[in-house]
């Protein structure tokens, strides 16, 4: 067997009999083989962990809102019966809050109907709702674009992305309200100090775009990093929607620029549908559904 060459024509490979080279091959496919199983493992892992979150979820406010600093969040909670895929009407079950008006926008429009805390929703609102791929219930009206829009964020290499929170019942927004109260005066908070911080997150009754089913709270793979925080707004997945989501008729609902006007908090991950051509205006323009209505 030839030896090293030095001195020669540099150093020459001394070769393996071929049966340490077969051996050593086979070890090069066992690592192989294991960082694939390794590999496939982690990816089951992760969509593991993703189905897990499509199932009724409390975080905390801290991780989910970013400003509410007390536990339990309630944000992505799911509607508990979201099974059906045909279309049904819902029936707002909570009795309507006092203050406010109700509908005091007058469009024809359905996707550009006003609501906020001035706009409540009407008590006889009814929604055909349809169940989208996750479980969630939106307004029948919104399935196409919504899942148009979560398509081309998966072909965009977001692949987890999905509906975290579509249809609420008005008695389920109650009950998170509730639920988010109760833990701040056991905390010691005075009741009304701890509405006031848990409506700048969560909408009161016949005050959210969830109840109305034409709203979407978007999971995509930063959630499972940062939770609902503002820290969603630096992330790749979640630009991507803010960045894409008019040309399939939403727009980001609550900017960071214009609490004042919506009187809620910056949420990076909540979705409004209002048509491609209003989406259009109010993105390219960076103001809100308000501004654009003429009711800021
Ligand atoms: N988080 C928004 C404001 C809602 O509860 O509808
Ligand atoms: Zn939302």
């Amino acid at each position: 067997m030839t030896q090293s060459g030095r001195g020669s024509s540099g150093p020459s490979r001394k070769r393996l009999p071929i049966r340490q080279r077969r051996q050593l091959l086979l070890l090069l496919l066992a690592v192989v083989l294991i960082v694939v199983a390794a590999v496939i493992g982690i990816l089951v892992a992760m969509d593991r962990r993703q189905s897990e979150t499509q199932e009724p979820i409390s975080t905390t406010l801290s991780e989910q809102e970013g400003q509410l600093s007390t536990p339990s969040s309630t944000e992505g909670i799911s509607e508990p019966e979201s099974t059906s895929s045909e279309p049904t009407s819902s029936e707002p079950t909570s009795s309507k809050p006092s203050g406010g008006q109700v509908g005091n926008y007058p469009t024809q429009d359905w996707n550009l109907i006003l609501i906020n805390k001035q706009n409540l929703l009407p008590e006889d609102y009814t929604v055909d709702l349809v169940t989208v791929s996750g479980g969630q219930r939106v307004d029948a009206r919104i399935v196409e674009p919504l899942t148009d829009m979560l398509n081309a964020a998966r072909q965009a290499g977001y692949s987890g992305v999905y509906v975290m929170s579509g249809y609420r019942t008005p008695a389920l927004s109650q009950a998170l309200i509730d639920k988010e109260v109760q833990i701040r005066v056991n905390q010691g908070m005075d009741e009304q100090a701890a509405y006031e911080e848990v409506i700048q997150a969560i909408a009161p009754p016949y005050t959210s775009e969830h109840n109305a089913g034409i709203a979407v709270d978007i999971y995509a793979p930063s959630y499972s990093v940062y939770g609902f925080s503002p820290a969603l707004e630096n992330q790749a997945d979640y630009s991507w929607f803010k960045e894409h989501c008019a040309e399939y008729g939403f727009i980001l609902r609550y900017p960071k620029d214009k609490v004042a006007v919506t009187q809620y908090q910056f949420e990076p991950w909540h979705f409004r549908y209002v048509g491609q051509e209003a989406a259009q205006a109010i993105m390219s323009q960076g103001i809100c559904l308000e501004e654009y209505l003429g009711q800021a």
